[in-house]
């Protein structure tokens, strides 16, 4: 059997958090999703940490039910631009929507913070699940839930299409001679697709890395489809560890019927880790934080996947209503899996509501019940890697602090950065240019 590359890790900076309720925790500051500082210093400690990547998440449309940090935070590629200057080896990934964006700016974004990194950009490729995104951009139709995948197929080729625009050595500089660039080594695409119409080139070099790391965040289908042709990590959610090795199976399977090498795709399920020194301390704390969220807020909180559904409307106690195709054109993988297991388990609408709000998952415990749990997933293929999204910001630092050095005694996670890109880090190849190819490059 191959070597299994070693465990690698990127934090989710989420501000006030994901929990609808858990800005209102003494230990967060309020104003966490707007605060520099806080994001400065959540990066810092996970580049102290060795983590392979930062990430951060986005969203098109907010209501007065979307959660506290939907409703006021930072721009990815700002926020990770900023964050590029005060880090140096840690990875910088940002969510991008191919469904209300323009693949000639977000390609130039990307490479710009790729370039501003020294080659440590990923662009976390989403296709938006909700329907007021549309009226947002002067759209009088958001595009169904296969279409939105059509549509991220034809910008991703665009986008890396762009980014080969130069090849190495294209920009000459010789003051003496007056030459600035090669024409030779200049390419335009020339795209005309169904959805997009792309002359170029690009007015950015390729950096380092090549092209920006491609996450891909979407579980249905399509969404696996996507990732197995396009990506080079792929950012998912599971509850157990069966579900999570049937994933990884799954899209490594088909990354390998497309031809590619399994190694050249890395799966990275999100946990949310609750660190205590003792099993109650850990209890104790997750306690702490599911306590703060009212039964209103949890419904508001689970209409939000349900295209910002109104769950005021059924009883409580009964069972999880029957909602149809409901969802399935927003956060499709999602809800699907609310409907199912609501079913399979005879759950209550309020026990989805609750649930959902404040999922408890098996990460919670000591840090070697954590450390554990992280081997086993990694060594069963269930997981490369994990986002590790913490309810409250010391979630991170004890992590760091106690998780990471059991694993690194184990063996099993870095001492120190292999490189100084994501794809180095990550051990992913480096993108060749499509117009060097067989090409002697010097
Ligand atoms: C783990 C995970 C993270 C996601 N993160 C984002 C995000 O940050 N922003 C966003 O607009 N959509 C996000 N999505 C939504 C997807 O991009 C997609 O629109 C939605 O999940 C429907 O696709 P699916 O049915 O293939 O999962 C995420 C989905 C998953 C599963």
């Amino acid at each position: 059997m191959a070597v299994r590359k070693k465990i690698k890790f990127g934090a989710l900076i989420h501000g006030v958090g994901g929990n609808i309720s858990a800005w209102r925790h003494p230990e967060i500051p309020a104003d966490a999703s707007v605060n520099f500082g806080f994001y400065k210093q959540q990066a810092l400690t996970a580049e102290a940490g060795l983590f392979d990547l930062l990430f951060i998440a986005d969203g098109l449309y907010i209501t007065e039910k979307s959660i506290p940090h939907f409703l006021n935070r930072f721009e990815p590629v700002t926020i990770l631009s900023a964050l590029a200057s005060v880090t140096s080896r840690i990875g910088l990934v940002g969510t991008l929507s191919t469904s209300y964006s323009e693949p000639f700016t977000v390609a130039r974004q990307f490479a710009s913070l790729d370039h501003i990194s020294g080659g440590r950009a990923g662009w976390n490729v989403v296709t938006s699940p909700l329907e007021g995104s549309a009226r947002n951009y002067g759209k009088t139709e958001h595009p169904s839930h296969d279409e939105r995948y059509r549509i991220a197929e034809e910008f991703l080729e665009v986008a890396r299409g762009l980014w080969d625009s130069w090849e190495d050595g294209a920009f000459i500089r010789d003051k003496e001679s007056g030459v600035f660039f090669d024409p030779a080594k200049m390419h335009r695409l020339n795209h005309k697709g169904k959805y997009f119409s792309v002359e170029g080139p690009l007015n950015i070099a390729r950096s380092k890395q090549g092209h920006p790391v491609i996450f891909q965040a979407g579980s249905s289908e399509s969404g696996k489809n996507l990732a197995a042709r396009s990506a080079d990590a792929v950012f998912t959610g599971h509850e157990t560890i069966e579900e999570a090795r049937e994933f990884y199976r799954d899209v490594k399977g088909r990354a390998a019927a497309l031809g590619r090498s399994p190694d050249e795709i890395a799966i990275f399920p999100g946990i949310g880790p609750i660190i205590g020194r003792t099993e109650e301390e850990a209890e104790r704390k997750y306690e702490e934080i599911a306590s703060l969220v009212s039964i209103d807020k949890a419904l508001d909180f689970l209409g939000r996947f349900f295209d910002h559904h109104d769950f005021s409307q059924y009883p409580l106690d009964e069972p999880f209503p029957d909602l149809g195709d409901l969802g399935s054109n927003s956060f499709r993988s999602g809800t699907d899996k609310i409907k199912r297991t609501a079913k399979e388990q005879g759950l209550t609408l309020r026990q989805v509501a609750l649930r959902s709000a404040t999922p408890r998952g098996e990460f919670v415990g000591t840090p070697e019940r954590i450390a554990d749990l992280i081997q086993r997933w990694h060594e069963e293929e269930a997981a490369d890697g994990f986002i590790i999204h913490s309810a409250l910001p010391s979630g991170l630092s004890d992590f760091v602090d106690l998780v990471v050095p059991i694993l690194q005694q184990r063996g099993i996670y870095r001492t120190e950065y292999e490189s100084d890109t994501l794809r180095g880090n990550l051990g992913l190849p480096i993108p060749e240019n499509r117009y060097a190819r067989g090409k002697v490059t010097s």
